[in-house]
């Protein structure tokens, strides 16, 4: 795995012409998140609000057939639910020159290159809402110099060395949800005590923000976690009385293992 340096990555990307298949809402937020970096931008014309409203909000951004985004396009992005795109793609007229970059999840490399056939320069990655405004980690495989170059410079690009190490950066995407809700109720436990709901939140979200490192590379997550471990303390406490929280965090994952073909042997490397 190696991961993009943020201050050394490319800041200047020269403008690309990029496409959209699926104008949902991960497109809204990836083409959001490339706004004012002169790129032209096709969208296709579903979701019809979504499209329209992108296309009014950002200069270069067009809407336009399925067929002309991908005749018009340097660089391609799949964002359709998969089971839609093994009707839609097989007839776009993809070249060899194409890069394509899929956030189907349910998509395999395999399955891609079949459908987006000639090309074969096809790339996974796995965006997250929070991209529109950068700072989102974008797991990748195989390396793609395209989405390093577009969003490198404001996003972790972590280029992973198997799809199986992808599948499972998706399984972890899980813990979102989560880490939200527990989050939450320790708010709207504070609130309980202070009557004050929304300096409840802002506390408890700026909290956590401060532990956590604007970038890792290795060791600072366990670093602060070390610096919370007093023994007596209201933080060692906590954890012990959530002890089995980390056991049922690590067999929910497990869980993922038959559904994303998750090979246990592999964990440790890569
Ligand atoms: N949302 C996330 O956080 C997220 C994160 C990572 C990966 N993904 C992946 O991204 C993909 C899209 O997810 P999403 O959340 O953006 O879903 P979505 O909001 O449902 O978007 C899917 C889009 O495909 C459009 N579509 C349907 N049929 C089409 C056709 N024949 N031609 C062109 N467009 C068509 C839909 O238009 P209509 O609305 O008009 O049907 C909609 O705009 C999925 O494969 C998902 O696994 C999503």
């Amino acid at each position: 795995m190696t991961l993009s340096a943020q201050d050394t990555a490319s800041t200047g990307t020269h403008p690309m012409r990029l496409g959209f298949i699926g104008t949902g809402d991960i497109t809204r937020a990836m083409v959001r998140g490339l706004a004012g970096q002169g790129h032209q931008i096709l969208i296709s014309p579903r979701n019809a609000t979504i499209a329209a409203a992108l296309a009014a909000e950002i200069p270069g951004v067009s809407i336009a057939s399925n067929e002309e985004v991908v005749a018009g396009s340097d660089v391609v992005f799949l964002c359709l639910l998969a089971r839609v795109a093994v009707d839609v793609v097989p007839g776009l007229p993809f070249r060899t020159d194409h890069r394509v970059i899929s956030v189907m999840v349910d998509a395999p490399l395999d399955k891609l290159r079949h459908l987006c056939a000639p090309a074969t320069d096809i790339a996974l990655t796995i965006p997250l809402p929070p991209i529109a405004k950068g700072g989102c980690p974008l797991p990748v495989y195989p390396a793609s110099p395209t989405l390093e170059a577009l969003f490198g410079a404001r996003n972790p690009v972590i280029t992973l060395e198997s799809e199986t190490a992808l599948a499972a950066h998706l399984a972890v995407s899980g813990i979102s949800a989560t880490m939200l809700d527990q989050l939450l109720t320790a708010a709207g436990w504070l609130a309980g005590h202070t009557g004050d709901p929304a300096s409840a939140e802002a506390y408890v979200a700026a909290m956590i923000r401060a532990y956590l490192p604007e970038r890792a590379t290795g060791g600072e997550l366990a670093g602060a976690l070390r610096n919370l471990s007093t023994e007596g303390g209201v933080n060692a406490t906590l954890r012990a009385a959530m002890a089995r929280a980390k056991a049922d965090m690590v067999k929910g994952l497990d869980g993922f293992s038959a559904r994303l073909g998750l090979d246990k042997t592999a964990q440790g490397k890569g």
